[in-house]
């Protein structure tokens, strides 16, 4: 008799596969509040005073420039969809906060210089993620979505979190962030971004797909000029949901038109 025949086997069912399932299910099982634990979040990011005040910085910089908000503001709401479009297509939820923390930090290279503002902030963001105790591969990701999120700068999705903070960060258009308080002096992304009285992100998992809905008010400026700005926008956009395994669909006034 040899030797492999004479040892007891304990599972007769065991195969590497199985195993697998076991691992996942494993995973699945975090609540959103342990994987919150298993590294920093978004409100010790917005509580460190160094974010604070290049946040305030870059928004009176870019102001001083003629551009339109870049505040808290705009970096909540790129936060809050980064999460939602990630936890929507069923991401991990420490993926999603990682999402939130890049996209908040998105902008904070204008407290430097307009340009090249994404691979700044991204070096600017460093200190302050090591600092508050992120790991390493985290650290990679967020400066990765932060170098990466504007086409000017040849930016391109090379992430999950980075795709989630390009769609977030484009797809805030809105009244709210226009600085110009004479109407007849505005510039065309002044027009443009004032005339957008509602802009909304929805995500069907199940369809696979991202849209943006805009509603523009067409006597404000011509859809024509939001085109004329925002189309390398929506490209890069679509390429993010692209890499997300998505289309990309935007809706503006209750008409589709990519
Ligand atoms: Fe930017
Ligand atoms: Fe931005």
């Amino acid at each position: 008799m040899t030797e492999a025949a004479s040892a007891p086997r304990k599972d007769d069912t065991y195969t590497p596969d199985e195993r697998k399932k076991v691992h996942r299910s494993e995973t699945k099982t975090k609540t959103p509040i342990e994987a919150k634990r298993q590294g920093p979040t978004l409100e010790d990011i917005k509580s460190d005073d160094r974010v604070k005040v290049y946040i305030r910085s870059a928004n009176q910089q870019t102001g001083a420039i003629g551009y339109t908000e870049h505040g808290e503001r705009h970096a909540n709401t790129s936060a809050d969809g980064a999460r939602f479009i990630l936890r929507a297509l069923g991401h991990e939820p420490r993926r999603c906060e990682v999402a939130a923390i890049a996209a908040y930090l998105h902008d904070v290279g204008n407290a430097i210089t307009r340009d090249r503002h994404g691979q700044t902030g991204a070096l600017l963001a460093h200190d302050i993620l090591v600092d508050l105790g992120f790991a390493t591969e985290e650290i990679a990701t967020i400066m990765g979505a932060i170098a990466n999120h504007e086409e000017a700068e040849g930016g391109l999705p090379v992430s999950a979190v980075s795709a989630a903070v390009i769609i977030a960060d484009k797809s805030d258009v809105h009244r709210s962030r226009v600085r110009n308080p004479k109407t007849t002096s505005f510039d065309i992304h002044d027009r443009v971004n004032y005339a957008a009285t509602a802009s909304e992100i929805k995500v069907s998992r199940k369809e696979k797909l991202i849209t943006l809905e805009l509603t523009i008010d067409a006597e404000v400026a011509p859809l024509m000029e939001y085109f004329e700005i925002f189309l390398s926008r929506m490209i890069l956009s679509r390429r993010a949901a692209e890499f997300l395994h998505c289309r990309f669909a935007l809706v503006i006034n209750n008409t589709r038109l990519l």
